[in-house]
């Protein structure tokens, strides 16, 4: 009986101990809390294009640290849709403030986007292509973007969300990528969306594929309508003082900024968001590339490199990086003034026919997650993204944007 007591105290003893020794460890346990959302219904048939602005989605409530974001295209089921059937041309989320009491006038609207650097566009918080499915865009701890601060809503305003969207329905199409890339003739499209005439040296991109366009279908070819969603999931903790906040940075290759005039002035951002890759094959060496390319046709020795210098606003720890590419993309660094690697990130292309490893396609983008303060950016640095691409055949409408989380150093 003794014996059974003794070991019993004994148990007891070490049970207390271990959960002395975990509630140290532990000190603020946090609870991530996942909710999974989905966008209001879009319909495509073949070849057709929705590119839609849904104003004021479900999203989470109150302030909290969103510790990740991840979406994907699916049916009416709720099944996975692969990109060879409706190609994910990007979703991105932007935060924006309204009066409480206006739900559907857009004009009282002030946006609160990211902290850069591309005025004016680019400033999602979110948001990713048809890489959504394999990219990384969890925020270790104890990092966080902080949303829902009522420091940061405006007297009679709220914190609220607007979901753009835009996909393409590819089945049954004549040329799967130029419906991708936008080509301007495969959508017969003469005038963009505002009516403006497009220029004849304008080959592709988003000006040809907006809203209700169609790309051209293989004739005779018969789909029947498909009622879509963008899901996503986003995970979360209540804010509390132990989160440290992150800013969110887009980086994009086509920033023609100009340096001001008046150093203290801060540098004008013109981010235009899309460029093009002219083939090399076609051209000879008129591209820096060498004569394998043209010689013998192969998939080597023909890259486009394409590079931009900014300043960087504001200096912190780098904690997350992860570039955008289209199809054809070859990688992307982000380097510091004095060359080091700041992050680098490449595309993923699936290699099968299920969702998230559509051959030939961008599945995901590889993610930097530097150990926090081993890789720092200076306040005001000048950091040059690289960006290379596939030169093998023309590419219109490409991108090459760097998405960045920074921890700004702590006040004291
Ligand atoms: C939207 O609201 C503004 C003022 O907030 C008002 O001037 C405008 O007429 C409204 N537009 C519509 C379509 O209701
Ligand atoms: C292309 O557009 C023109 C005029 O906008 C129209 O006449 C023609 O039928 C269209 N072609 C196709 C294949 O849709
Ligand atoms: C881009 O290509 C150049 C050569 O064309 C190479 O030196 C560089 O390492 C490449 N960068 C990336 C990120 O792949």
């Amino acid at each position: 009986m003794s014996g059974y007591s003794n070991c019993y105290l004994l148990a007891l003893a070490v049970l207390l101990l271990l959960v002395a020794i975990d509630a140290n460890s532990q000190t603020e346990p946090r609870k991530v809390k996942t909710v999974v959302f989905r966008s209001p219904k879009f319909v495509l048939k073949p070849g057709s294009v929705a590119n839609k602005y849904y104003y004021n989605i479900d999203f989470p409530k109150g302030h909290v640290a969103i510790k990740d974001f991840h979406a994907e295209v699916v049916d009416k089921a709720g099944h996975p849709v692969p990109l060879y059937e409706t190609y994910l041309h990007h979703w991105v989320v932007v935060r924006y403030y309204q009066q409480k009491s206006n739900e559907l006038n857009t004009s009282d609207i002030i946006v609160g986007g990211n902290s850069g650097i591309c005025d004016g566009v680019l400033n999602q918080h979110f948001g990713l292509g048809s890489e959504t499915r394999k990219t990384a865009t969890y925020v270790p701890d104890p990092y966080g973007i902080e949303i829902g601060n009522p420091k940061d809503v405006p007297e009679g305003y709220e914190e609220r969300w607007v979901l753009n969207l835009h996909a393409i329905d590819t089945r049954g199409v004549e040329d799967r990528l130029g419906c991708n890339e936008c080509k301007c003739d495969l959508y017969n499209v003469t005038k963009d969306e505002d009516g403006q005439a497009i220029e004849p040296d304008y080959i592709g991109g988003l000006r040809c594929c907006y809203d209700k366009t169609r790309c051209r279908v293989k004739h005779g070819f018969k789909g029947s309508k498909k009622g879509l969603y963008l899901k996503y999931t986003v995970k979360y903790v209540e804010w509390d003082a132990s989160i440290v906040p992150v800013k969110i940075y887009i980086l994009d290759v086509t920033d023609t900024w100009k340096k001001p005039e008046n150093p203290t002035a801060k540098a004008k951002h013109q981010c235009q968001i899309e460029y093009s890759v002219k083939s090399c094959y076609a051209n000879g060496a008129n591209f820096g590339c060498t004569d394998t390319c043209s010689a013998n046709g192969a998939n080597f020795g023909c890259t486009d490199t394409k590079k931009v210098s900014v300043p960087f606003p504001t200096g912190g720890d780098v904690i997350y990086g992860v570039a955008h590419q289209h199809t054809g993309g070859a990688g992307s660094t982000l380097h510091g003034e004095d060359g080091r690697v700041i992050c680098s990130s490449h595309p993923i292309y699936g290699k099968g026919k299920g969702p998230g490893n559509e051959a030939g396609y961008v599945v995901g983008m590889s993610t930097c997650y530097p150990k926090p303060g081993s890789i720092k950016i200076m306040k005001g640095e000048t950091v040059t993204l690289l960006t290379n691409y596939s030169s093998f055949r023309r590419h219109t409408g490409v991108m090459s944007l760097f998405y960045l989380l920074v921890a700004e150093p702590s006040p004291n």
